[in-house]
């Protein structure tokens, strides 16, 4: 009997040992995300782009000979919740590094956990400058809002004429309120005129008052630089009260769901994005024809955000021959001329990506491809 015992807590102690050894043969990375609430898309393009760059790593034979398991974590658009998925992931999960958030205001509550747990995080497209502020271990893959803020200053001033803007801004959002501040700005520098700033806060349903304050302003375009699902509805009610003009906006409108809120009333609308999926570009048209064949519909910019975002994490961690997240840092920083899809990533020494940014016009319902717009060298 005694023994019979004994050797029933052996195997448990000998499989407990050799199971956990297994199970440090994986590489584990931390996503966090909102999978669910007002901007489930971003969370869930993200992590769809997240996947497919998982998968082909694990199909070349992983990294440093070990699997790469990405630990997903949704955070349900909340900034305090973001906070909490990350703390989980580090202290919990023990990844040695962080992919996210999309939203700025999410990364900003999640990105000074991760630099004092020295733990790489690695946004693929939060936009507000503070994001990377917050310390050496904080990283982008994307542009950044000053730049958004001036691509859609000068397209509207010179490629629409459009020379007096009324900006409509969520109030509660650091980039919504960071990027209507950067329009601004560049805007009358060009010589425009702002005419009217109103706001809202995420999640309202009823944007009349607002609208109706900035019919009279005899604005000839609306900045609004909005998330898409109040985007999509304040658009409806603008058309509803009589406002004819373009409303524009920036990259928080890329949605596949933002045409199916706003229907037929966003028909002549702009906006700034990272990508877009007529780019001929090979590499972009072969991952575009692998998302719709997986998920049967066309990628929005956080697909190749979410991929390209993975795929600089793993090749920092193969140069940086180690799992040590000091060592995977430095090899992030030191990331040049990575080949995106939604462009070329070289980190610059904020811990930034400078890229060009697309316009996307709002014709027959669809997202169409208009125009390039590059930084513009400062003299
Ligand atoms: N740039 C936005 C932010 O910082 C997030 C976003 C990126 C939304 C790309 C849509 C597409 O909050």
């Amino acid at each position: 009997m005694f023994w019979q015992r004994l050797s029933v807590i052996m195997a448990a102690i000998f499989l407990l040992i050799f199971g956990c050894g297994k199970k440090e043969d994986v590489i584990k990375i931390g996503e966090f995300g909102s999978l669910t609430g007002l901007t489930a898309t971003f969370g869930i393009n993200t992590d769809r782009g997240i996947q497919m760059a998982v998968e082909k790593i694990n199909q070349e034979g992983g990294l440093l000979g070990k699997k790469v398991v990405v630990i997903v974590e949704d955070d349900q658009g909340k900034p305090e919740e973001a906070a909490t998925a990350v703390k989980k992931l580090i202290n919990q999960d023990k990844v040695i590094a962080v992919l996210g958030e999309v939203a700025s205001s999410r990364s900003l509550a999640a990105a000074p956990i991760c630099q004092e747990a020295k733990i790489p995080m690695i946004t693929p497209s939060s936009t507000n400058p503070e994001v990377t502020r917050k310390g050496d271990y904080i990283f982008r893959v994307c542009f950044i809002d000053p730049f958004q803020g001036d691509v859609m200053a000068r397209f509207t001033y010179n490629d629409l004429k459009i020379k007096k803007v009324a900006i409509l801004r969520d109030i509660k959002n650091d980039y919504s309120v960071g990027l209507a501040n950067y329009f601004a700005e560049d805007y009358k520098k060009l010589g425009g005129q702002i005419v009217g700033d109103e706001s809202y806060s995420e999640g309202d349903i009823d944007f009349r008052a607002q609208l109706t304050n900035l019919k009279s302003k005899k604005a000839e375009a609306i900045f609004v630089p909005g998330y898409y699902t109040e985007v999509g509805l304040l658009v409806r009610q603008a058309r509803d009260l009589g406002i004819r003009i373009p409303i524009i906006g920036g990259d928080g409108w890329d949605s596949p769901k933002l045409i199916e809120i706003g229907g037929k009333a966003l028909e002549g609308c702009y906006y700034s994005n990272h990508y877009s999926p007529d780019d001929p570009d090979p590499l972009v048209q072969s991952f575009v024809l692998e998302f719709k064949a997986k998920y049967g519909e066309l990628p929005d910019a956080m697909a190749p955000l979410g991929y390209d975002a993975a795929m600089v994490l793993f090749e920092a961690i193969k140069r940086a021959g180690s799992l040590d997240p000091a060592k995977v840092r430095d090899e992030i920083a030191k990331t040049k001329e990575f080949s995106g899809i939604a462009g070329k990533v070289t980190i610059d020494s904020l811990r930034n990506a400078e890229k060009p940014a697309v316009i996307i016009k709002i014709e027959n319902q669809q997202q169409k491809f208009v125009k390039w717009m590059y930084p513009e060298k400062k003299s």
